[in-house]
């Protein structure tokens, strides 16, 4: 009964709504409603408890969430992560609750169960938001009759079956996203109804058939982003008449035939993506007209004949690539009118000719990859001229002539692939002076022989974490100035029989001393006071002894708030206020040669280091009956702690963790790299970094931290560190290197990642089990998964870079150095990937 008086009133105030698109009933006044119907389905979501909605007495509107008209109607609700429970859609939208609901935000709510048809009967709605939910089921026919509808967003569920054709009767539809389901079928080919329409998003499903060529009515769009799906045929020419496309991405389909030449009139274009599709045909030198084009990718095609000069035009460019495809003829030298490009891949290609000469003036080029074509000719001294290069890659073509001693000065340099080609000559002995170049492939060449021994002994020398790949014996390359004393200079991958030379290095390079200080050692900053009482206090310069006996009332028990593998650790509140944290060995610990060494060895590395991501060291007394150290005193405790209350862990939301992340590697740069010499903390876990109030990380407990001698290239000692956080390589090398930290900081950040440690995948890193399980999986349950597409992307980079850091072969982890700049980059390497689909497989191949 109560329904049936309902839908009355809904067809009778239809007429008047249909004109309006947004918040037609706070203006309009109500339509008539049943209070009860729609408490009731509160009730029904589960959101809230019975009692709590009785408690709020006569009224809902009150609720989080939900917003009312003047006349006490439900007109907007908008539920996030704020309930921990999920609801079934179809009993929560079970009966026409809400006949004045105008906005209906329920993403992330953890819904389950399809899209009841009652959602049909919510007339008013302008807005509709079910995305990153566990949704199933068909999209129903009655959606068609949300004929108000402005905003349809369902990405990120499991929706299945076909469109309802329905759909193309939302005429007000300005956007559509169903990013990421199971939608088949082809797209409705009266989709051109749908005037309104900016954004029509549905990458990652499974629509097949052509495109519509009705596509063509949508003056209006500005975002078509359809790619990864089967959509087969050739791109209609009506395309041409999408004047607002701004952003059109249709790669990873099944697309074929020509380019229509109607593409050129898309004149607003910024970014067009068709690769890895089954185009043919040359690339249409109207492409040219797309002046704002920044990002051009045609890759993975099919398409043949030359690269047209006009692509020069396009100078607004800066992503071009153009690989794997069946190109000819030389690489236009109007290329080198495209200044604003940063990555140009030309790569997989059939392009001959020589290297166009300007091609210095890509000035913000960071990558250039034109390998595998039939390139020839020398390499032209102008490459020195790319002042932001970081790759270079001309593999596997056929230049000839020498190295230009030009590329020696490329500063930003990280990797350099001249492999197969018939280069010949030296190897310029200046590549040493490329701090920043990791990796060097010069394999399949005629080069005369002979690594420089300068390029070796500085890499030796001065860096204590130097790998070579592919040792192997090296006779004939160098023979002279080995230094006995210990210099293991490490044989170089030479065949000279075969013309082989593989060399690839990892370098741990030096910078900036810790703000030009050399560790001092501790003689020099110790003051010896009192005979043994070995004591410096730098805190405010009046830090006393009794006051520090005074705070702790001599150690009593009452002021300890943690206990270690040894000692315990007191809070203290000093006359001045300030309070801080002692570590203080037990009585018969200080007996212990070797605690006592580790208290020594902490204060010594500690006094010289200021970091704001490592722990301060106030203070200390190493002395024969007491021996404490005083530290900046840290609110929330270890990041172990944390993650291991289930309160305190939900409020470590992934931008905390991602924030804990970034401190971390801040000072683990820190101790490699910006130390001389660099330091290698060597017990690297969740135990010993602490948070202060405002859950910023310091790393602490510098006991087993270790200075690597610059005089020696092998650094050895015995094991140190905690069980689950070492590195595999010291189960049979006593070699400490800075990559011992690099695996313990993988462990750390996947455990803040998983909210627990993660022994089960570290043991079972290379079974496809392991390989095969989402990373959203592993993610820590008691979080909702990251939902913003900034936490999203810096959730999957820091993940992935995890997983590099876990990597068993110390030489193929990255530097802290590296990690760090890779933080700071704008585009995860799975950046083509779906958030829910991103596999650990993924994570270690990224
Ligand atoms: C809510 O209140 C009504 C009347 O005030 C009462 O009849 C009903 O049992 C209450 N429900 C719950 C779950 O407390
Ligand atoms: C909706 O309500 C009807 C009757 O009240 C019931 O039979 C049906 O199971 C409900 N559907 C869902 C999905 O809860
Ligand atoms: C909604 O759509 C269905 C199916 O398209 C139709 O039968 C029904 O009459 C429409 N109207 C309402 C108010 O549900
Ligand atoms: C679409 O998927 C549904 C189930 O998910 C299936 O029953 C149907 O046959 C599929 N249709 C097409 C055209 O593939
Ligand atoms: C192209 O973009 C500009 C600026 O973004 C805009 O003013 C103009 O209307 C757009 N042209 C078309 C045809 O949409
Ligand atoms: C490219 O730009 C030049 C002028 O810079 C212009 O004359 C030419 O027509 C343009 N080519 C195309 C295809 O737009
Ligand atoms: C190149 O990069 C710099 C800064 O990185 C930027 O200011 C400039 O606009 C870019 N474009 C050109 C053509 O230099
Ligand atoms: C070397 O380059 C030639 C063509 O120049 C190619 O056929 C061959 O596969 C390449 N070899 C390797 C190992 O890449
Ligand atoms: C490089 O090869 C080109 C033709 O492929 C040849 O003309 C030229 O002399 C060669 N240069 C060198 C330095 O070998």
């Amino acid at each position: 009964m109560m329904a049936s008086s309902i839908s009355n009133s809904v067809s009778s105030f239809a007429a008047v709504a249909v004109a309006l698109i947004s918040c037609a009933s706070l203006v309009l006044g109500s339509v008539e409603y049943s209070p009860e119907q729609e408490v009731k389905a509160l009730l029904e979501s589960g959101w809230w408890s019975p009692e709590y909605l009785n408690s709020t007495t006569t009224t809902s509107c009150k609720l989080p969430g939900i917003t009312c008209n003047r006349a006490g109607s439900i007109t907007r609700i908008s539920i996030h992560k704020f309930f921990i429970y999920g609801t079934e859609l179809g009993k929560f939208l079970n009966g026409s609750s809400f006949p004045n609901l105008v906005h209906l935000d329920l993403a992330a709510a953890e819904l389950f169960g399809s899209i009841p048809p009652e959602i049909g009967t919510l007339s008013k709605l302008t807005y509709l938001d079910l995305s990153h939910n566990y949704l199933l089921g068909e999209l129903p026919l009655s959606l068609g009759n949300l004929s108000q509808l402005v905003v349809l967003d369902i990405s990120f569920n499991q929706i299945s079956g076909q469109l309802p054709l329905s759909i193309t009767s939302l005429t007000h539809l300005m956007e559509f996203d169903a990013s990421s389901n199971a939608i088949n079928g082809s797209i409705p080919i009266h989709i051109g109804k749908l005037k309104n329409l900016q954004f029509l998003i549905m990458p990652g499903n499974r629509l097949d058939g052509p495109l519509p060529s009705s596509l063509g009515q949508l003056t209006k769009l500005t975002t078509l982003s359809l790619y990864s799906n089967y959509i087969a045929g050739s791109i209609p020419s009506e395309i041409g008449k999408m004047t607002s496309l701004d952003h059109l991405d249709l790669h990873d389909n099944m697309l074929m035939g020509q380019l229509p030449p109607t593409l050129g009139q898309l004149t607003n274009l910024s970014e067009l993506y068709l690769d890895s599709n089954q185009i043919i045909g040359s690339i249409p030198p109207s492409i040219a007209k797309l002046v704002y084009l920044v990002h051009l990718n045609l890759g993975a095609n099919m398409f043949h004949g030359p690269l047209p000069p006009e692509i020069g035009n396009l100078t607004s460019l800066e992503t071009l690539v153009l690989d794997e495809n069946q190109l000819t003829g030389a690489v236009p030298s109007a290329i080198c009118d495209l200044t604003n490009l940063q990555y140009l891949s030309l790569s997989r290609n059939q392009l001959s000719g020589s290297l166009p000469s300007r091609i210095g003036n890509l000035k913000n080029l960071t990558r250039l990859k034109l390998s595998s074509n039939n390139l020839m000719g020398t390499i032209t001294p102008s490459l020195g001229s790319l002042k932001s290069i970081q790759y270079i890659d001309l593999s596997s073509n056929h230049f000839n002539g020498s190295i230009p001693i030009e590329i020696c000065s490329l500063s930003t340099l990280l990797s350099l692939d001249l492999s197969n080609n018939s280069l010949v000559g030296e190897i310029p002995s200046r590549f040493a002076d490329l701090e920043d170049l990791t990796t060097i492939n010069l394999a399949d060449n005629n080069f005369n022989c002979c690594i420089p021994c300068s390029f070796m002994y500085h890499r030796t020398t001065l860096h204590a974490d130097t790998y070579l790949y592919d040792y192997v014996p090296c006779s004939k390359i160098w023979s002279g100035g080995i230094d006995k004393g210990g210099l293991i200079i490490v044989c170089i991958s030479i065949i000279l029989a075969s013309s082989f030379l593989v060399l690839i290095i990892w370098v741990m390079f030096f910078k900036r001393g810790c703000k030009n200080k050399k560790i001092k050692s501790l003689d020099e900053t110790i003051a010896t006071k009192n005979g043994d009482i070995f004591s410096v206090w730098n805190y405010d310069g009046n830090l006393a002894y009794k006051d520090i006996i005074q705070a702790t009332e001599d150690f009593d028990i009452r002021y300890c708030i943690g206990t270690g593998g040894y000692g315990s650790v007191y809070r203290a509140q000093l006359p001045n206020g300030k309070v801080v944290a002692l570590k203080k060995l037990h009585t018969s610990e200080v007996e212990e040669p070797a605690l006592r060494k580790s208290f020594e060895n902490e204060v010594k590395t500690l006094t010289e280091l200021k970091h704001r991501n490592i722990v301060r060291l106030y203070g200390f007394c190493l002395h024969k009956r007491c021996m404490f150290l005083i530290y900046q005193y840290m609110e929330r405790g270890s990041l172990f702690c944390v993650l291991n209350n289930d309160v305190e862990a939900m409020e470590l939301d992934w931008k905390k963790r991602v924030n804990i992340i970034k401190g971390i590697v801040n000072a683990l740069c820190y101790l490699h790299n910006d130390c001389t010499p660099p330091i290698v903390h060597r017990d690297v876990t969740t135990n010993n970094v602490l948070l202060d109030s405002e859950l910023e990380a310091v790393v602490a407990d510098f006991g087993t931290a270790k200075l690597l001698d610059p005089n020696s290239t092998t650094q050895t000692t015995i094991l140190a560190g905690t069980y689950g956080y070492i590195a595999p390589e010291l189960a049979y090398t006593i070699a400490v290197t800075v990559k011992c930290d690099v695996y313990s900081f993988g462990v750390v950040t996947l455990e803040t990642l998983m909210g627990k440690h993660p022994k089960e995948i570290l043991s079972s890193l290379s079974s496809s089990s392991t390989q095969n399980l989402k990373l959203i999986e592993i993610l820590d349950q008691r979080l909702a998964p990251p939902r913003s597409r900034l936490a999203v992307h810096n959730v999957a980079l820091v993940a992935s870079i995890a997983f590099a850091c876990l990597n068993a072969d110390p030489k193929l982890r990255p530097t802290m150095d590296s990690v760090s700049k890779q933080i700071v980059k704008l585009r995860t390497p799975l950046a083509d990937h779906c958030f829910h689909e991103i596999t650990i497989g993924h994570l270690m191949n990224p």
